[in-house]
């Protein structure tokens, strides 16, 4: 079978790479360099085991601008993203859409992987069928399959979760389940794409709430001169109590997910004359976080250098979006800072933040370390060398001696 991905960023690469074990699968996307760069087997984005999965089944990989693509593929996956500053604003969905529309041929599932306000399924089977003249559900099939994977550790959830698929109509629905059945990928069926979209909608503003409560407690426990990791684990031991040992408090909620879904959300409750102050209250406490965390590196170091490890919005990626680092950067500007990131573009940070990015060494070479990101390459222990005797402030606890002051543990 063949299977067109559209649209290959984060999700986009690892998703089409996990399914060319099997299918034959051809990258549509906008982005000519990156379209070069995908055909000649090399993936942009630092996802581990995502080269592996190139190099492994690089005959059954290919990368195009040319939505034509489209004509010979069995299932078309759109993957394509929403403006950031107005994350409920389709438009770019709509026009991929149009594109499908206008190249697509009969019997072809489409499957919609990108997270969307609830009712654009919907929205987007007229637009194909008004450009295809195919109707949706018999000339076409379609639905929506909301793509949960995380990153940095995308290859095996894109494997391991289950898939939840919402059809336009049943056929469409199985069809969906059908490609991912024959990977040995569990799947489910819901009634409608709407509750597929609003299940996903729904996922990501509890994890941000979750995330909110463990930063408001590691803002308590610092006031209470109290640790939050014990706390954590103790309120955690009560069984009905799940999230406080699956999140710890951060800098703050980043990434491109966590931070727009609860916008996408809030937007279509009120379309329908609803506001959720829950969301609000999510919002403001996990924008607030970077800068509660500049405060505190302010009042442990008075002018001087700060060295920055870690400018993602989280460990082992390189995902440099609505990372809290910038918040944190901005407020701290005042300071000499040298930052340094193992997986983030230097190139990249630069245009970024502002600030050039400097080697391991000359960061730990600081008044003051602040640990931003947790990624691996710091748990190493020569690195955890370089820093046993420097000042620390452990934002996302990692480390652990009477040098570091970590969040949420007062004292
Ligand atoms: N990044 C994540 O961790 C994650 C996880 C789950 C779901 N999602 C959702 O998946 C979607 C994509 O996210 P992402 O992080 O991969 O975004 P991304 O920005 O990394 O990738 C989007 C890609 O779409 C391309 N594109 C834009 N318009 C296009 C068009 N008209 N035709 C073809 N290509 C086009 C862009 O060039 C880009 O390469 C979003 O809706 C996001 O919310 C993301």
């Amino acid at each position: 079978m063949n299977g067109c991905i559209v649209g290959a960023g984060y999700v986009g690469q690892p998703l089409g790479a996990v399914l060319s074990s099997r299918y034959n699968i051809t990258y549509v996307d906008i982005n000519s360099d990156l379209v070069r760069s995908l055909s000649d087997h090399k993936p942009t984005i630092h996802e581990p085991g995502l080269e592996d999965l190139f190099k492994k089944n690089k005959e059954r990989i290919s990368a195009t601008t040319d939505y034509s693509a489209v004509r010979n593929s069995d299932f078309v996956m759109l993957c394509v993203g929403t403006p950031q500053d107005m994350p409920w604003d389709t438009r770019y969905l709509e026009e991929s859409a149009s594109e499908i529309g206008r190249n697509l041929s009969k019997g072809t599932l489409i499957m919609v992987r990108s997270t969307v306000p609830v009712g654009t399924n919907r929205r987007l089977a007229s637009i194909i069928e008004r450009e295809s003249g195919l109707k949706a559900g018999e000339g076409f099939y379609m639905c929506h399959c909301p793509e949960r994977m995380r990153e940095s550790k995308a290859i095996q959830d894109i494997l391991n979760q289950e898939k939840i698929i919402g059809g336009l109509n049943r056929k469409s629905a199985e069809l969906g389940a059908k490609i991912f059945d024959d990977m040995g990928i569990k799947t489910r069926i819901v009634s409608s794409p709407e509750a597929a979209e609003y299940i996903k909608l729904k996922t990501n503003e509890l994890l941000a709430t979750h995330i909110a409560i463990q930063n408001q407690m590691a803002r308590e426990c610092d006031a209470l001169g109290l640790d939050v990791h014990e706390i954590r684990e103790m309120v955690g031991s009560d069984p009905r109590i799940t999230c406080t040992s699956t999140f710890i408090p951060g800098p703050g909620v980043g990434g491109y997910c966590l931070t727009k879904d609860s916008y996408i959300l809030q937007k279509t409750l009120n379309e329908k004359g609803l506001h959720s102050k829950l969301i609000d209250v999510e919002r403001e406490i996990n924008n607030s976080q970077p800068l509660y965390v500049a405060d505190e590196v302010k009042r442990m170091v008075e002018g001087g250098t700060i060295g920055i490890l870690g400018l993602t919005f989280k460990g082992n990626t390189d995902d440099l979006r609505e990372t809290p680092i910038k918040r944190i950067i901005e407020s701290l500007k005042e300071h000499t800072l040298r930052i340094h990131d193992p997986h983030a573009d230097p190139e990249e940070v630069r245009r970024f933040f502002g600030i050039e990015h400097v080697g391991l060494e000359d960061a730990v070479n600081s008044d003051l370390i602040l640990i931003g990101a947790d990624h691996d390459f710091y748990r190493n222990p020569e690195v955890q060398n370089l820093l046993r005797n420097r000042r620390v402030y452990d934002a996302r606890n990692i480390l652990d001696g009477d040098n570091v002051k970590k969040l949420g543990v007062g004292r």
